[in-house]
């Protein structure tokens, strides 16, 4: 099988994968960064998102074999010690509940601030409507990125 040269969280990894292995499966089976969760594997529920070259992408949809020299950011590579914004204001506003989807939500937000930092309303709806949170937080997901945005 070919090898991947991976630039993840700022880190180099080699991967001795099929090239069709989603970089979710990378992650969590291959690096053991298991802070990426594994929610539908379509690209429907958000749960998997990690940050390509600063964007957020559902990592279950992107192939290794696509990744080439982009850097990959994950949960684990956000912040030096979770101190990131985002991660601030969910603190501060008590976000997760079960906290399975969490991970992504805070990926989907922080490449949503990155991009806007001062976003509405409906800048926030659009940028997040596609991570699903099943405990229904998402009242205070919005309060929280308007929080990091201040
Ligand atoms: Fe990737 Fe649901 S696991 S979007």
């Amino acid at each position: 099988m070919p090898v991947f040269n991976l630039n993840i969280n700022d880190q180099s990894y080699a991967v001795d994968v099929d090239g069709d292995t989603p970089m979710l499966w990378v992650l969590r089976d291959h690096l053991e960064l298991l802070g990426t969760k594994f929610g539908c594997g379509i690209g429907m529920c958000g749960a998997c998102t990690v940050h390509f070259d600063g964007s957020a992408v559902r990592s279950c949809l992107l192939r290794v074999s696509a990744v080439g020299d982009s850097k990959i950011t994950t949960i684990e590579g956000l912040s030096e010690e979770g101190d990131h914004p985002v991660q601030q204001a969910w603190l501060e506003h008590d976000v997760p509940q079960c906290g399975y989807c969490q991970a992504g939500q805070i990926m989907s937000a922080a490449s949503l601030l990155k991009e806007n930092p001062n976003p509405s309303d409906e800048d926030i709806d659009l940028a997040m409507n596609g991570n699903i949170c099943r405990c229904g937080t998402y009242v205070r997901i919005k309060q929280a990125i308007k929080t990091a945005s201040k």
